[in-house]
């Protein structure tokens, strides 16, 4: 395995999830997720064949070497490895990841791999999902189990993949299995996340697993889309919502004060906090932070209107408006001079330079962009599929993380996401950001597109 703390060491790769390329959804003793069973039941489209990746994860990470890729980002399946809430172990799922570890090593590609990308067995869901600690502890349970089976295998370990997007999406907004719209529970679940990360963390260095341990984070720059001082406190209230109760537990240690007593005052429950959870917290913060960046948001204060969240899952041809509000807390507005993509994200790469700085100097820990990338609505059937819009997406990204890196930021990673088509959720796959795009239609056959070219030669001859 390679030294990761050789900071010249940096990864280029590119980052999945299980259930958004895997398929195989009810293959080799795999128990059903939360998702399988949530689209399957509102015939929504679903990620049973996905990439196909389980059954070709050789050929991509082939492909992954062959395109000058150092490094990949996956996700391990909870629901592949342990079974039943008796917490029996899958040998099946275990040799499945030791196969794909055993490949990224032969092929000389250094995995990071994340432990939940929100595919909860739906057992665990069935007694609450994450209002109920109890999934907390199963999730310690499932990550024990993991450390013991790679241990040795793995340098870059980190436990959740985005908190704040599925229990936002789950909770608040609905969109997302278990489609609730309840901040009470959203305020628990978050709590019972942190708690479990805390503890995963607490476990690994007690186990003495080799390697780090860190969290990926939806890194969500905020900015002020005027000077008034209730749009400052405004960004500040949407910073809390989206990034810190996530980064700063995880990496100084707390909650934000403010943020709790702005809870409080708003007469939130808040009975189900322990003590004994909050030393784990304290005493347990990441050996590195990934950072998820896809674009800034602007923000303005929320003058009417209750909570509301309007999400958009088709782009261009959504004819309504996006809302994204929390009363007494903030609104999210457009910087009418910035680009939108077609599927509505607005694009600042020097958005990516601010995040990292701003994050090493809060926090001083080791940084990796786990997920840059660009959704676009793409036809695959050309022989050459020229994606120059993701070109220079990625390219203009990249310079400035090496700006960031120039200027004293320890950042250590970069990872497109993603590097193959693959299943965008309530998106479906119509929503495509891979280097490779697949014929989901014809057998999944992989056809490299120019940025996938492109990003070889970039890794080998520019950023060498
Ligand atoms: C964030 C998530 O980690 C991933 O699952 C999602 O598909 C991408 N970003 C793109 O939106």
């Amino acid at each position: 395995m390679k030294n990761i703390d050789n900071k010249e060491e940096f990864l280029f790769g590119g980052a999945t999830a299980s259930y958004q390329c895997e398929g195989a959804w009810n293959e080799d003793g795999k128990a059903e997720s939360m998702w399988d069973v949530y689209l399957h039941k509102n015939n929504y489209e679903n990620g049973d064949v996905a990439s196909d990746h389980y059954h070709r994860y050789k050929e991509d990470i082939r492909m992954m070497k062959e395109g000058g890729q150092n490094a990949y980002r996956f996700s391990i399946a909870w629901p592949r490895i342990i079974k039943n809430l008796e917490g029996e172990v899958n040998e099946a799922g275990i040799k499945h990841y030791i196969d794909v570890l055993d490949e990224c090593h032969m092929q000389g590609i250094e995995p990071l791999v994340t432990l939940y990308h929100w595919d909860l067995p739906q057992y665990l869901e069935d007694i609450g999902g994450w209002l109920n600690p109890a999934t907390a502890d199963a999730f310690v349970h499932y990550a024990e189990v993991c450390y013991k089976a790679f241990d040795g295998k793995i340098n870059l370990w980190t436990t959740f993949n985005e908190p704040k997007w599925f229990t936002h999406c789950g909770y608040m907004a609905g969109n997302y299995p278990p489609e609730h719209h309840n901040p009470q529970e959203y305020i628990q679940c978050c709590y019972n996340v942190m708690v479990a990360h805390a503890k995963a963390v607490d476990l690994f260095r007690k186990e003495n697993i080799k390697g780090k341990i860190g969290i990926v984070m939806s890194t969500e720059p905020m900015y002020p889309i005027d000077d008034k001082p209730e749009t400052l406190q405004a960004v500040r209230n949407a910073d809390n919502y989206a990034n810190n109760w996530v980064c700063d537990p995880a990496c100084k240690g707390e909650f934000p004060k403010d943020m709790v007593e702005k809870i409080r005052s708003q007469g939130f429950d808040l009975s189900f906090v322990k003590k004994e959870d909050l030393d784990v917290i304290a005493k347990n913060r990441v050996d590195f932070l990934g950072c998820n960046y896809y674009g800034p948001v602007f923000v303005k204060a929320n003058e009417e209107g209750d909570t509301c969240f309007v999400t958009n899952n088709s782009g261009t041809r959504f004819k309504g408006k996006v809302i994204n509000r929390i009363k007494d807390w903030y609104e999210y507005t457009k910087n009418p001079d910035l680009p939108t993509t077609a599927w509505g994200t607005q694009t600042y790469p020097k958005g990516i330079y601010e995040l990292l700085m701003n994050y090493w100097e809060r926090y001083h820990t080791p940084l990796y962009i786990t997920e840059n990338g660009i959704g676009l609505y793409e036809d695959i059937a050309p022989d050459r599929i020229e994606d120059d819009q993701r070109i220079d997406y990625m390219d203009s990204h990249i310079k400035e993380i090496i700006h960031a890196k120039n200027d004293g930021v320890d950042v250590r990673g970069y990872f497109a996401w993603s590097p193959f088509d693959l299943y965008s959720w309530k998106n479906g796959c119509e929503k495509r950001y891979g280097l490779i795009g697949i014929d989901f239609e014809n057998g999944c056959v992989r056809k490299p597109k120019k940025s996938y070219y492109w990003y070889k030669e970039a890794i080998e001859k520019e950023w060498k």
